[in-house]
């Protein structure tokens, strides 16, 4: 059966480049994975605070995380790092202290920008909350996608062969990482 990978696109706009790969990745590793995109955008900004009576959004979100056997995480880079939204849901998961709904689930990340360095620096900045939230991230291959705006067709599909065949050695490798590494 495929495993249960909760994925987490780090834009929220409609014509995201990151949207659309991680489309095609879900095409691609169907069988073996299957990805479940997780939601973000609602989640109200954490506050410590507010965890005496969680906001439903938050509960939801830990609620679709928490069974998931891996994490797949597609996302943009924003001034060099990673984007608050998606920053933010990392914090939501990661709270009250003692319940993450992160720890010790295989992680992978794929960093997507129309800039020639594909989202490096939001690549690495994810990884590095993930070495303390307990998340064994996938080390090779690495998923750096470059020139985005030049990848698909108009409907929004991955057209460039050597971008779909660097996507399915990393899923490939993602699901033997899983196999690993799971719980
Ligand atoms: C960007 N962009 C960007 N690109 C990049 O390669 N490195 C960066 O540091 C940034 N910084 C940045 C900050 C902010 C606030 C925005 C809105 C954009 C450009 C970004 O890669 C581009 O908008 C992508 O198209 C965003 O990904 P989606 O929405 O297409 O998935």
């Amino acid at each position: 059966m495929a495993r249960d990978v909760a994925l987490f696109i780090g834009s929220l706009r409609a014509g995201s480049f990151n949207r659309k790969t991680a489309m095609a990745m879900k095409e691609i590793a169907a069988g073996a994975l299957e990805l479940r995109e997780v939601g973000f955008g609602d989640l109200p900004l954490y506050d410590e605070d507010l965890e005496a009576d969680p906001p439903a959004p938050w509960r939801r979100f830990r609620e679709a995380v928490r069974p998931a056997e891996a994490v797949l995480f597609v996302t943009p880079e924003y001034n060099r790092s990673v984007p608050g939204g998606l920053k933010n849901a990392i914090d939501v998961g990661s709270r009250p202290y003692g319940q993450s709904v992160w720890s010790g689930k295989p992680g992978a990340v794929a960093t997507v920008s129309p800039g020639q360095i594909g989202g490096f620096g939001a690549n690495h900045a994810l990884r590095q909350s993930m070495v303390f939230l307990d998340v064994p991230m996938l080390q090779q291959p690495e998923a750096y996608i470059g020139g985005a705006a030049r990848l698909f067709d108009d409907a929004g599909r991955l057209t460039n062969d050597q971008t779909r065949a660097s996507l399915e050695t990393f899923m490939d490798a993602f699901a033997a990482w899983i196999e690993r590494n799971a719980g």
